[in-house]
């Protein structure tokens, strides 16, 4: 018995060389136990024969909305309810734009419409049509209303162009749904490399939880450590990983907000509907991060930014003559500082790694630097060290004597979904404080 025994998986295909890949894809579920039935779109009967589908299959492929004979059997929305969850693989541009704007002009769109089982999508298109922002905008909105994406991965296209676009393998879909539809699923989350933890925006109940509360928020996080280089082949870094800022990012996404993610060298994806700029040092992160943040309503830092950097970087490898060795290092510019020093500041969130007094040098950071909130999580302890791994529990502080909350120790999107909540809430006081005060009148 597998998560997919006994379902009903409703396959959509639409218009995209990958199709072809579709059929194996049915074939790789079917032999999980699913039941597969299919709708093609007339973009994808261009590539594939709907034959081809139905003998593997057994199920003869619905391709017409408005198509007397399917429906005087099973009409679309009998196969709305049939399904257990919705599959659509290849899910090409002009698809995702259709289902974000709610279009009922084929079979496919009209199912999910009318549908209350989960939507899962494998896109795949050319790499420019990927990241276009109205591409971008479309997976956001679909991503906050719960939408699960599987890739798409990265690597050469059928255009002769090379990038992100390409249609995961037909394996890896089914290994990512098998992911999202076992009972466990949101456990399974913790310390796991499936596709589907790699590739989708993993779990539902934080997105329940969280859905909409930051709707129409643009919120900007830096995540990841940062590089400072010494010599052509040395650098001065920290172990952070990422993940933190990452799940901030994804469960932001979730809760409805756009959401920008500076990140510094980190070897994680980010999830589609994610505008993310990539930097390298600290002062590549400070240029990035204050090009955004005028735009921003929410800025959390989470990144672990080096503080100091080489007076000199090296032009040439330095070689090893002497036994000892001596950098002369000078201090990096402190990003956050330098938002919530804005005079149109975003509502400032900080993090504090501690590994002692957390409250006290929490509350002496946020202070310093001027924040509407400081997250502090104690790092360093052998049970969790926190820096590269999948959980975490935090400390939330701001202004006041009881503005204190506990997060508990839970996956980092778990975590990350709480600490949204809170700064939702936080945000909403302040706002409706802001409209009782009468301008000049300081808070
Ligand atoms: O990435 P992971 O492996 O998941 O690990 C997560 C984490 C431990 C990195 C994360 O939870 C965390 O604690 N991030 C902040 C780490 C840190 O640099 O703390 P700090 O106490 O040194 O800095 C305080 C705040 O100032 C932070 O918000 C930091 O982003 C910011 N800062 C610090 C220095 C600097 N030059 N510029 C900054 O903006």
């Amino acid at each position: 018995m597998t998560a997919l025994t006994n379902k009903h998986i409703l396959l959509g295909v639409t218009g995209g060389i990958a199709a072809y890949k579709s059929a194996v894809l049915a074939r790789r579920l079917m032999d999980e136990g699913a039941a597969v039935q299919v709708i093609m779109t007339p973009g994808a009967q261009a590539f594939v024969q709907p034959l081809t589908f139905q003998a593997l299959t057994g199920n003869p492929v619905r391709l017409d909305l408005l198509d007397p004979a399917a429906e005087a059997a099973m009409g679309h929305i009998e196969l709305a309810r049939w399904a257990d969850a919705i599959l659509i693989a290849p899910a090409s541009a002009n698809t995702l734009a259709r289902l974000a704007h709610g279009m009922a002009s084929d079979l496919l769109s009209t199912v999910c419409l009318a549908t209350e089982a989960p939507i899962h999508v494998a896109p795949a298109m050319n790499r420019l049509m990927w990241q276009n922002t109205a591409t971008i905008a479309n997976c956001q909105t679909l991503a906050s209303r719960g939408v699960l994406f599987f890739g798409p991965a990265e690597g050469a296209q059928a255009c002769g162009e090379t990038g992100a676009g390409r249609m995961l393998e037909p394996e890896e879909i089914r290994d990512a749904l098998l992911t999202c539809l076992h009972p466990d699923a949101r456990s399974s989350e913790v310390g796991s490399t499936t596709p589907a933890d790699r590739y989708s925006h993993t779990g539902r109940t934080a997105s329940r939880s969280t859905a909409g509360r930051l709707s129409g928020k643009r919120i900007l996080i830096t995540a990841g450590p940062t590089r400072e280089s010494i010599d052509p082949v040395r650098y001065i870094s920290n172990h952070s990983s990422g993940k933190m800022g990452f799940a901030l990012a994804e469960e932001a996404l979730k809760a409805g907000a756009q959401v920008t993610l500076i990140a510094g060298p980190v070897s994680l994806q980010s999830a589609p509907g994610i505008r993310r700029i990539d930097v390298i040092s600290a002062d590549d992160m400070l240029r990035a991060v204050l090009a955004q943040a005028g735009s921003a309503d929410v800025f959390i830092s989470v990144a672990a930014v080096s503080d100091y950097r080489l007076e000199q970087v090296m032009d040439q490898k330095i070689k090893k003559n002497n036994d000892h060795m001596a950098l002369s290092l000078v201090r990096n510019p402190d990003i956050l500082k330098s938002v919530a020093s804005l005079t149109e500041r975003p509502f400032c969130v900080g993090f504090a790694a501690e590994t002692e007094q957390l409250e006290a040098h929490a509350r002496a950071k946020m202070q310093s630097k001027r924040l509407d909130m400081i997250a502090a999580n104690h790092v360093g302890q052998p049970a969790n060290p926190v820096f590269g791994t999948d959980t975490n529990s935090l400390e939330v502080y701001w202004p006041g004597k009881h503005g204190h909350a506990h997060i508990p120790a839970a996956s980092k999107h778990e975590v990350a979904a709480s600490l949204l909540s809170i700064i939702a809430e936080r945000l909403k006081a302040r706002e409706s404080h802001d409209d009782k005060c009468p301008p000049g009148v300081q808070r």
